[in-house]
């Protein structure tokens, strides 16, 4: 949940390091710091946002082309200025960024300070930094080896990158369980937790894997294991480019992804729908479709958003192919010992592609002889490397931390898995050339969405001071009604709350009184009826109900304080219309509370810390 990134090269490191931090920041932004080697070690850091080092720095000459930098999403010791990245060594002869965890800092801890070792921060970090100084000293390693032998020492996730004063063409960093990346430029290297710092240097990147080292100089580059052994490793193309990573003029990230929908959907699709050869394409599971096909149960396991979008994958292929799905959160699978047996598949679903508790899920179901599949957004990901197939979103990198377009564009590849699954057995040709036409449109509908943000700010505007918000669906709209509220609560800070509708008379209508906005969604499809019902119960004790509706009649503008009214699509495509009011209605109430839309305190990105 940290951002880290490293420079070696010609240019001068300081701005490299800034700028990467700053592209890094949707990961962390507790505190902010770099170390720049200039003969000596030039370490500057503080509490606070990336802009507010660029703002101490304004003075400073930091001098050096080779250096690390650090953004910080705090695990142990709170923000400030002691806790913050870059760390040094005693002496101060070298320094290290670290994202992850070490769990077995609170031994190590103890034997270095009974070593004489002293600590000035409550960082986990540190630790390591006086492990590696004790190892180097006492058995006279080159820092390198005493890298190699520390990280076989603690226990734990890392992502690290490390620099010495005393060698200032070297650049270390390794990984296990956070994610780091290698730009090759001409002469120069790079290191980010993700591509976004490099692209605007390079699109040629190595990824590497968990558990290993790669030893950077100016005239290359080396990766062994930890264990020592010299790896060859291919150099990718990275698909994004510059333009993608900034804002295109929306004041935040979150909009531009919101209003990308419509195009972020078409590359979801492109290739894999094919109107004129009533054809559907799914590449990346073409290997085991049969077994997909043959499963005794779908077990689909991830963490927010995605979650919800598991919950929509789970009507989606009951409702098709009736293969039987269980949908879990990450966290809890990954511990609970489940009972898994032959004829299990695991499909695995995230936008990062490096989520702690999803990627242990998958370690859980392959430790049991069960093939995991992954849905994911992020080519090169460590989800995507360790799944054993799967299906890109290709909508893009999602910077905003409050996911949107990943969303849709999950339940998007989700309904082609489940119509891929159904093909020739539970759906005649006919109907995929309908429900394939009924997909092909969805772009086209979410742009006539997005033209009722007018309507949906002035919503918010009422709306905006609410303590508590209850959203309701039904059916496929049931996990858009959590999605809804999470956007809410995530980005705004106000308490909301998602139920099945029908779920309310179960205890959540005892908070209805006129204070309660309760947002519905109310298409006309199989469950309206049973939706109206649960409005006028909402109604009549004075609930101020906001309805989103492909429906004309009068009916639920009789009922309703706000009727938002989209277009109309097939049933199991409503959720890529429906959640689309909800993302606009949450984005503009955080807006107007002066909340921080990109970056919402406490959250981070890409959640890689258990
Ligand atoms: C959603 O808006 C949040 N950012 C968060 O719940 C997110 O969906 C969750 O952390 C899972 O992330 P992933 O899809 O990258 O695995």
């Amino acid at each position: 949940m940290c951002g880290i990134v490293g420079y070696i090269g010609d240019r001068p490191a300081a701005d490299v390091l800034l700028r990467g931090l700053q592209r890094l920041e949707y990961r962390g932004y507790d505190s902010a710091g770099i170390a720049v080697v200039n003969g000596n070690l030039s370490v500057h850091k503080r509490q606070g946002k990336v802009n507010d080092l660029k703002a101490a720095l304004s003075n400073v000459a930091v001098e050096g082309t080779l250096g690390i930098g650090h953004t910080r999403w705090a695990t142990h010791g709170f923000p400030s200025d002691r806790n913050a990245h870059p760390h040094t060594s005693s002496s101060g002869d070298f320094a290290i960024v670290h994202n992850g965890i070490i769990e077995n800092y609170g031994a190590l801890r103890e034997r270095l300070t009974e070593e004489g070792y002293t600590f000035t921060s409550q960082t986990d970090t540190e630790v390591l930094v006086h492990l590696i100084d004790k190892l180097r000293k006492d058995n006279g390693l080159s820092l390198e080896e005493a890298i190699r032998q520390a990280l076989r020492v603690v226990v734990g996730t890392y992502g690290i990158a490390v620099v010495s004063s005393e060698d200032p063409d070297l650049l270390i960093a390794a990984r296990k369980g956070s994610p780091l990346i290698l730009g090759v430029g001409e002469g120069e290297f790079f290191l980010g937790s993700d591509a976004a710092p490099l692209v605007e240097y390079t699109r040629q990147v190595v990824y590497l894997n968990d558990g290993e080292m790669v030893v950077i100089r100016r005239g290359g580059f080396e990766v062994r294991t930890i264990d020592n052994v010299p790896l060859e490793k291919e150099v990718h193309e990275l698909e994004w480019d510059l333009e993608q990573i900034e804002k295109g003029g929306y004041e935040h990230f979150m909009l531009k992804e919101i209003m990308e929908q419509p195009t972020s959907l078409e590359n979801c699709m492109r290739g894999r729908i094919r109107l004129s050869e009533n054809a559907l394409r799914l590449g990346g599971l073409i290997d085991v479709m049969d077994q997909l096909r043959s499963a005794r149960r779908i077990i689909i396991a991830a963490c927010g958003t995605s979650w919800h979008a598991a919950l929509v994958g789970e009507y989606l292929i009951e409702a098709f192919a009736r293969i039987p799905v269980e949908v879990e959160y990450a966290s809890e699978f990954r511990y609970r010992n489940p009972v898994l047996v032959e004829g299990d598949v695991v499909l695995v679903i995230s936008q990062s592609g490096e989520t702690a508790d999803t990627l242990a899920a998958i370690r859980a179901a392959k430790r049991r002889g069960i093939p995991v599949y992954g849905v994911c957004n992020t080519v090169g990901s460590t989800i995507a490397r360790d799944t054993d197939a799967g299906v890109y979103l290709h909508a893009g990198p999602e910077i905003g931390v409050a996911s949107t377009k990943a969303f849709t564009a999950q339940v998007t590849v989700l309904a082609m898995i489940a119509l891929k699954l159904a093909e020739g057995r539970t759906i005649t040709e006919a109907e995929m050339a309908h429900y394939l036409r009924a997909m092909a449109e969805i772009p086209e509908k979410v742009r006539q969405v997005l033209e009722l943000d007018d309507q949906i700010k002035q919503i918010a505007q009422v709306y905006r001071y609410a303590s508590n918000f209850l959203y309701l669906g039904r059916g496929y709209n049931f996990p858009v009604a959590l999605e809804g509220a999470l956007k809410l609560k995530e980005i705004s800070y106000i308490h909301a709350e998602g139920y099945p509708a029908a779920e309310m008379k179960h205890g959540p209508i005892a908070l209805i009184d006129q204070f309660m906005p309760v947002v519905f969604i109310a298409m006309k499809d199989s469950t309206y009826d049973k939706v109206i019902t649960n409005i006028e119960e909402v109604a009549a004790r004075k609930g101020s109900v906001i309805a989103i509706t492909d429906h004309g009649n009068g009916e639920l503008d009789r009922l309703c304080e706000y009727v938002i009214r989209i277009p109309a699509t097939e049933e199991f495509l409503s959720p890529l219309l429906t959640v689309v009011p909800l993302q606009l209605l949450s984005y503009h109430i955080a807006v107007m509370r002066g909340c921080n839309v990109d970056q919402p305190r406490n959250l981070a990105k890409s959640v890689t810390v258990e």
